[in-house]
């Protein structure tokens, strides 16, 4: 466990609103900044950062917690790397007794170790005459890498051996465990034994851009399947949120970056200079991808394989990277299948000539359009504009529309009045459905239907709205803290209802007795970043929070209560005595 102090000490350091800054574009909006939500899409903001009380909130989506929350869910680490994550940021040094990492049963750390060694092994054996001349053969001959690209990407070769690198990480100290969680060795269900995950493939090392290596690829070298073998998600590495490259094309991106499939089209575009190519290894690309990106470059160029799968992913990358605010171009390759061909059969400078020529992302979608329709006749023709008018209306921009309906009329001899109506009629109902759905989410949000976080609640509302004010006081102010703990109001965690409401409360209470107090970035700890969320809009949400009335403790706690009894009632059998005083109820008011 990390000590509380130095938890408050990273937080008091780590400004939220330079963190969350650097991540987010901020605008002032008050005493607060608003900005668009790192973490679901969204076109108006409704991503709040409040500093006073160092804490953020998305009204949308319900993401919400303190600075380290935020970068536990922005770089997808745990509760302790966050921290340290922030602590290097800051230059703040945690005490190393504080056995970081513990609920780890490896370390990410441990891990990025073992991957480096084995690199440093894979890299030898490649370079080894005898070990390696299979591996050397294929990637200079057969894929035509040069031996500065190879020692650049720290290419290596898994020897076709069960043991070797089994035997030399074991030499260098690592337990057998160890090497399984890095997913370096697997074990034998037969003899027990532990043995080589990666043989007989040249090895390529995935590196974050950090400098860690995260992963390996492993290809084979004839037509073998698996193509290849890749390091399962590890401790500090998940798939979906890792660009093979991003570790060199970071510094020259600033402009465009090219995203390309695979390993061998991301090194062969370095390989002949376009050393702002990145790849996605083997997924297709997810909304963290695009955000990544989004953080690194203002424009991409999707590099897709020229057949049909390549295509249909080149129009989901497009979309994702679209809604994160990305300019996007597509690039279209004909006679190869992917880059790394093309680059070999025609070479850098036709390649570079290719990039110059590609297609806005509008381009690419009206080729596309045309191609599917017969414009010649009037129907092909309506079909045809009606997708395109579709597709136009999904344009932010106003002058990017009107230029797309002036191209659209001209291309199809239609005129663009019309044309503009028709784009102008599907957004409104857009914008309609939009709101439509905004309101939905709000609603369903607000009545606990589907609430993941604290299910119970959903099952007497009453009783969470009431647990929801307790939290919250509890959260914001010390004196409620010790009136809870001085039995004024009487509250224990059996008066609570949910389970969610119980842990909160009983987390709160034994932080509040420790030796350090109370602390509630430290609730981090036991609580996951969404249920981070829950507890920022908890203290958020009720107007009653805002002065610190200890009446308004005392009555929640009496109405907890009184929904207890009320349960209680109902479920002993009396439920017909309450059914007939509520009955009785409603006469009453329907006769005054
Ligand atoms: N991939 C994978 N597992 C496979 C096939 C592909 O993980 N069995 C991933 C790899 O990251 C690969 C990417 O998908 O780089 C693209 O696949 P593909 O186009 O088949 O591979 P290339 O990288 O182009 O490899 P090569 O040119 O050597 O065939
Ligand atoms: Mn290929």
């Amino acid at each position: 466990m990390i000590p509380k102090e130095v938890v408050e000490e990273i937080r008091y350091r780590c400004d939220i609103e330079d963190v969350i800054g650097s991540y987010v574009t901020l605008k002032r909006a008050g005493s607060n900044r608003n900005g668009l939500c790192p973490f679901h899409s969204e076109k108006s903001p409704s991503f709040t950062v409040f500093p006073a009380t160092k804490s953020f909130y998305c009204f949308g989506c319900g993401a919400g917690g303190d600075v380290i929350t935020f970068i536990q869910k922005i770089e997808n680490l745990d509760y302790v790397g966050s921290l340290e994550f922030l602590a290097a940021r800051a230059g703040i040094n945690i005490p190393n007794d504080a056995s970081v990492g513990a609920k780890e049963t490896v370390s990410r750390k441990r891990v990025y170790e073992m991957n480096l060694e084995a690199a440093k092994f894979f890299r030898n054996c490649l370079f080894d005459p005898t070990l390696g001349r299979e591996g050397m053969a294929y990637l200079s001959e057969r894929r035509g890498l040069p031996g500065t690209v190879i020692k650049h990407f720290g290419l290596g070769f898994a020897p076709n051996d069960f043991g070797l690198l089994t035997k030399h990480m074991r030499r260098l100290g690592y337990t057998e465990e160890e090497l399984i969680a890095a997913f370096l060795c697997g074990r034998s269900q037969k003899t027990g034994r532990i043995f080589d995950l990666f043989r007989n493939r040249v090895m390529f090392p995935v590196i974050d851009t950090a400098g860690n290596i995260v992963a390996f690829g492993g290809r084979v070298m004839d037509d073998s399947k698996p193509k290849y073998l890749n390091s399962a998600d590890t401790p500090g590495f998940k798939k979906s949120r890792i660009l093979f490259g991003l570790n060199y094309a970071k510094s020259h991106c600033a402009e465009q970056m090219i995203l390309c499939e695979g390993y061998m089209d991301a090194i062969a575009m370095h390989a002949a200079g376009f050393e702002n190519a990145v790849a996605t290894l083997g997924t297709a690309i997810t909304p963290d991808h695009a955000r990544l990106l989004s953080r690194y470059t203002k424009r991409v160029l999707i590099n897709y394989d020229s057949d049909e799968a390549g295509q249909k992913a080149a129009n989901k990358a497009m979309a994702l990277l679209d809604e994160v605010g990305l300019e996007v171009r597509v690039l279209r390759l004909t006679g190869a299948k992917d880059a790394d061909e093309y680059i070999r059969t025609y070479g850098a400078d036709a390649f570079r000539s290719i990039i110059e020529k590609s297609h806005t992302a509008f381009d690419f979608k009206l080729e596309n359009v045309l191609a599917r329709h017969d414009v010649s006749q009037a129907e092909g023709k309506i079909r045809a504009a009606r997708e395109l008018a579709t597709i136009i209306a999904g344009v932010g921009s106003g002058v990017e529309r009107e230029l797309y309906v002036a191209t659209v009329a001209d291309r199809l001899g239609i005129s663009r009045e019309g044309l503009a109506n028709d784009v102008k009629r599907v957004r409104s109902k857009n914008f309609r459905e939009m709101r439509k759905k905004e309101t939905r989410d709000v609603m369903l949000s607000a009545r606990n239907f589907g609430d993941r976080i604290n299910p119970d609640a959903a099952k007497d509302p009453a009783a969470a709205g009431a647990e929801e004010i307790i939290l919250g006081l509890m959260l914001l102010y010390p004196e409620h803290r010790r009136a809870v703990l001085a039995g004024n109001p009487q509250l224990t965690s059996e008066d609570f209802f949910t389970d969610f409401g119980k842990r909160v409360f009983e987390a709160i209470l034994q932080m509040e007795q420790s030796e350090s107090g109370f602390v509630f970035s430290a609730m981090g700890e036991n609580f996951t970043p969404d249920e981070m969320g829950r507890l920022v809009r908890i203290t958020r949400d009720r107007e009653a929070l805002q002065n610190n009335d200890i009446g308004v403790l005392s009555a929640a706690a009496e109405a907890l209560r009184q929904r207890r009894e009320k349960r209680r009632a109902l479920q002993s059998g009396d439920w017909q005595s309450e059914i007939a005083r509520r009955r009785a109820e409603i006469k009453k008011k329907q006769e005054s």
